[in-house]
């Protein structure tokens, strides 16, 4: 016992290390599991202390837990080569991981980060960390995930991220290679910058119940993926080419909540197989959004287009002219008005004025003869929004003009 004590060395060697170090024999103590008889490193905190982890030159340590701690810092080359099979940081204020701690630390069956209240990953932190079984960040806040915080991370069996928050994920923030499944579960990414999320030779990938605030021209880059799964998440913008990829077999948006889909926003997909956009919400859509996948291009493509709802109103007329989505269905047919998911857009049609502006859209085939004006009415124009998108869209002036004749002739009839 004491002997390992004695290999577990204390090397002071880190720069900032010596003001905020905490006595780091007193937290981190070198025990024997009593099942395998092999060596592990427990620090376990008492009172929230902070300090820095020193070195550790026994190599026959093949576990590793921090608990309960304040700040913690993992300083440069301090995990190096060893044989670790567990590394557990668990419930800290705060964990700061520097350039190369863990390089060249390879054969890991658990990588586990969770609850941790303000993670700090400095760029090419866990350079050389290969061959993972479990790789596990869960219950996490991060400010910024730095340029390069998990890159160069390559073959995981399983990368999950689960309750986490990052306000704002940096260029290559998670560039990871050769994973068989990697999944995100009910995490908060607030802003993407482009290639924030680069993916390379991984089988499946799911965000599930994840938010996305803003993204970029290439915020998500899949290479040699598989497959694609989002659902049940909120998108605020989906920027145009936000997503990127090489020949992918399947890419999937279902039961999500999009608020603006720009133009072309699919345009950086290479497709192979299946595109699946189902039981989807749109609030902002435009007639480019789905370019790139409706074209003859993908008329082989497996295309699962269905029961996707959208904020009826004249920004959405140009579905009336998108043909055939496949051999049997029109967009307009699977597509529904927010709120009224059991009347398909094909009630409706658009009314043009003479500039061929849309003016409103109007029931085919209105109950009654007098209720033609009132269905104009709760069609076009309901709540506030209504005005907000009628200034956005081309021929407003002339839906103006219209609407205000309109209640002219109501209040004529009243009186
Ligand atoms: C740990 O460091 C933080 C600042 O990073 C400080 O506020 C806190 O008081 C320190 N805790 C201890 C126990 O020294
Ligand atoms: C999540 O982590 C925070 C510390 O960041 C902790 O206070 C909280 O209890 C954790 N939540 C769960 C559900 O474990
Ligand atoms: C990733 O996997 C491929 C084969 O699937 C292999 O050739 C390549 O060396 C691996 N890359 C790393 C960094 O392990
Ligand atoms: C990615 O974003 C950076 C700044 O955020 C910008 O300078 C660069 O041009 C962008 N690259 C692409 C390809 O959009
Ligand atoms: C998106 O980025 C790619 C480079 O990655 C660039 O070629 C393309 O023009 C960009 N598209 C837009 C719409 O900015
Ligand atoms: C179109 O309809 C035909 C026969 O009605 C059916 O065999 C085929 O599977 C349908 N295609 C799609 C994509 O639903």
């Amino acid at each position: 016992m004491n002997l390992l004590l004695l290999f577990t060395m204390l090397v002071l060697g880190t720069t900032s290390g010596l003001d905020y170090n905490y006595d780091n024999s007193r937290i981190c103590k070198t025990l024997t599991d009593p099942n395998t008889d092999e060596p592990f490193l427990e620090c376990m905190c008492e009172n929230r202390e902070n300090f820095t982890v020193d070195s550790i030159i026994d190599f026959s340590i093949t576990r590793i837990i921090i608990k309960g701690c304040g700040d913690v810092r993992i300083p440069f080359a301090s995990l190096t080569n060893l044989k670790l099979a567990e590394i557990e940081f668990v419930d800290l204020n705060r964990l700061t991981i520097l350039p190369f701690a863990l390089s060249a630390v390879q054969g890991v069956s658990a990588l586990k980060i969770s609850d941790v209240a303000e993670l700090n990953i400095i760029q090419h932190a866990f350079v050389g960390l290969y061959n993972i079984d479990q790789f596990i960040i869960r219950n996490v806040t991060a400010s910024t995930v730095m340029k390069d915080a998990f890159s160069a991370i390559s073959t995981v069996n399983q990368f999950l991220i689960e309750d986490c928050i990052f306000e704002k994920v940096q260029q290559f923030g998670f560039a990871i290679q050769n994973i068989t499944n990697f999944n995100a579960i009910n995490t908060e990414f607030h802003a993407m910058e482009n290639y924030s999320l680069m993916l390379h030779n991984t089988k499946n990938v799911v965000f599930e119940s994840c938010v996305f605030h803003e993204t970029q021209n290439g915020s998500f880059m899949f290479s040699f993926v598989d497959s694609v799964y989002y659902k049940n998440c909120h998108f605020g913008e989906i920027e145009t080419t936000a997503f990127h990829s090489n020949p992918l077999n399947v890419f999937s948006i279902t039961d999500s909540y999009i608020e603006n889909l720009k133009p072309d926003a699919f345009g950086g997909l290479d497709l192979q197989e299946i595109f699946v956009f189902t039981d989807n919400t749109i609030d902002i859509t435009y007639e480019t959004s789905f370019i790139s996948i409706f074209t003859p291009q993908y008329s082989e493509l497996d295309m699962k287009y269905c029961c996707n709802t959208f904020t009826c109103d004249c920004n959405i007329f140009w579905m009336w002219s998108l043909k055939d989505l496949d051999k049997n269905n029109t967009m307009l047919e699977e597509s529904y008005c927010i709120g009224k998911k059991q009347k398909p857009l094909t009630i409706y049609k658009p009314i043009m004025d003479s500039y061929n502006n849309c003016m409103t859209l109007e029931l085919k085939s209105p109950p009654k003869k007098q209720s033609v004006e009132a269905n104009k009415i709760t069609t076009d124009c309901r709540n506030n929004d209504c005005l907000l998108n009628d200034v956005a869209s081309v021929g407003w002036k002339n839906r103006f003009a219209f609407r205000t004749l309109l209640c002219i002739l109501i209040i004529i009839k009243l009186l």
